[in-house]
């Protein structure tokens, strides 16, 4: 098996995968395996934690749905140099403004925003372009872009349609209302067949919706409140990231890409100080296709309050926490016991960075309240309608390399699933492969109903659901509003929501970025009820 298929059987990251494969950026040219950069050559926990700071809007502008006044923004995709460790050279990376991820946004739930996204970015890429995967022909242009804002409830005009990219020197108004609950959502690109490229170069940042929920609550905040966005990378000795060509012509694509390196808010090995007292961390997992496996290195365990919508129900105590692509959490630690500690936060045997804890002891007037925000339970007997959708991993046409497709459909192929505005479904997903997905909706936020064990042939055979055990509840952390889920392998994953919003085009797909370039993405419509 090819170094790819290595790489496609490594989730966790439990061995460092060698992604020491060539990489031509330019058509024609000669691919060459450069050695990639061993980060455990580097020295860990010398660049403090970088906290990307707030966007600040410079214009007002109308709400179209209220008319009243709302702040815009305008955002500037640009081609950036950035130190990621102290002893390595600048890499060249793609961000907002000047930074990677971009600044975050802050807002309050209801309160609607404009923004102007801003395509300056060059006209080349730097990362090698695949034109077999669909919507990256050559006959397209290499270098374009689209937002989304993932986890926010926006009209399709403002979603960031995947074919709805733009190049540089092309901008776009989106606006995106707020009206849903205090969560943390991320903004990154979208377009159709470089998406991997494009968020790995760079292109995403965090967005935090606030309410008076979340404000009575009292949990720690201000310089307490850090976020850790999570992004995988492999680079070259000289700096520069390194993006995994496949080397086998007959086998055109890289399944997925996994770094060896692990940048936090976009340094490798930060350290953050802190005081011994309570802190919230906003955990994004914006890697394209790792799953972190979170512990802290003392054993100690922390609390869960909220995942990718929001609070949870009631905090929940942890000692470790699996993050899909696109999943957040939302989570309280309590460094009060470990005045003069050093702690890594690790993933398996990835050190990821370290928190030091001050000697002296510290203030803290910041709860964390036993109950947080009200959960109601969708009933399932709210559903009109429960779809049965397959996620499938195909041998695609070269006979060697993968396809991956939901439902087996294709991209282009006409919608299937059009949920009615204001109606209630179940979307039970049947796991084929071999491999746990992160599946995301636009536009909705759901809840996990549960996982069952089913029986893959029979169902391959007869296109029949036959279980085989129990169905397993969703975890406590995963028991509140969620936008993304793992789909694990031989399971059927079933999730219910309320098609709540605007009607028209959104799209649902893996958030592990290879296999959504790879069509393992679908358009689908939400319709006005008759
Ligand atoms: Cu995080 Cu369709 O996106
Ligand atoms: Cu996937």
């Amino acid at each position: 098996m090819s170094i790819t298929r290595r790489a496609f059987l490594d989730r966790c990251g439990r061995m460092s995968v060698a992604l020491a494969l060539g990489q031509s950026s330019h058509p024609g040219e000669t691919l060459s395996v450069r050695p990639t950069l061993d980060p455990n050559t580097l020295k860990p926990f010398v660049d403090p934690l970088p906290v990307p700071e707030a966007v600040r809007p410079d214009s007002i502008r109308a709400d179209p749905e209220t008319g009243a006044k709302v702040p815009c923004y305008r955002l500037a995709m640009r081609e950036i140099e950035t130190q990621v460790h102290r002893d390595l050279k600048p890499t060249r990376m793609w961000g907002f403004g000047s930074a990677s991820p971009g600044p975050s946004f802050e807002t309050r739930s209801g309160e609607g925003l404009w923004v102007d996204w801003a395509n300056e970015l060059p006209r080349r890429h730097f990362l090698p372009i695949d034109h077999n995967i669909h919507g990256a022909g050559a006959d397209k242009p290499e270098v374009r872009a689209v937002v989304h804002l993932h986890g926010a409830r926006t009209r399709p005009e403002s979603d960031g349609y995947p074919e709805a990219w733009f190049e540089p020197g092309d901008t776009r108004q989106y606006f995106y209302p707020n009206r849903q609950d205090a969560a943390m959502l991320w903004y990154h690109d979208h377009a159709l067949g470089i998406n991997r490229l494009n968020i790995y170069a760079g292109l995403l940042g965090a967005f935090f919706v606030r309410d008076a929920v979340e404000d009575a609550l009292h949990l720690p905040k201000g310089k307490y409140e850090v976020p850790l966005i999570l992004c995988d990378r492999s680079f070259y000795p000289d700096g520069q990231l390194s993006y995994p060509v496949a080397t086998d012509p007959k086998a055109p694509w890289v399944p997925e890409a996994f770094g060896n390196a692990i940048l936090v808010n976009g340094k490798l090995f930060p350290y953050l100080k802190v005081e011994p007292r309570k802190y919230r961390l906003r955990v994004l997992n914006g890697s394209n296709g790792r799953f972190y496996h979170l512990t802290l290195s003392n054993q100690q365990s922390f609390h869960q309050i909220g995942s990718d919508q929001g609070l949870l129900g009631a905090p929940v105590a942890l000692k470790s926490l699996v993050l899909a692509p696109g999943e957040r959490a939302d989570l309280v630690v309590d460094f009060a016991d470990q005045r003069g500690g050093k702690i890594v936060l690790k993933s398996d045997a990835f050190t990821i960075m370290q928190f030091r804890v001050a000697s002296e002891s510290a203030q803290d007037s910041s709860a964390l309240p036993d109950t947080l925000r009200p959960l109601v339970r969708i009933p399932e007997s709210a559903a009109v309608k429960t779809r049965l959708l397959s996620l499938n991993e195909n041998i695609d046409f070269y006979g060697k390399s993968q396809i991956m497709l939901l439902n087996d459909a294709h991209w282009q192929m006409p919608v299937t699933e059009n949920p009615v505005l204001n109606s209630t479904e179940i979307w039970s997903l049947v796991n084929l492969t071999d491999d746990s997905h992160p599946i995301h909706l636009h536009l909705v936020r759901f809840q996990i109903l549960d996982r069952r064990p089913f029986h893959r042939f029979l169902y391959q055979a007869r296109q029949q659901v036959v279980y085989r055990g129990a169905a397993q509840p969703p975890s406590p952390g995963e028991s509140g509003w969620k936008d993304t889920v793992q789909a694990h392998p031989g399971m059927v994953t079933r999730i219910i929501a309320r098609f709540e919003g605007y009607t028209g085009r959104y799209v649902w797909h893996c958030h592990v970025l290879e296999h959504e370039d790879n069509e393992m993405m679908r358009p689908y419509d939400v319709i006005a009820g008759s």
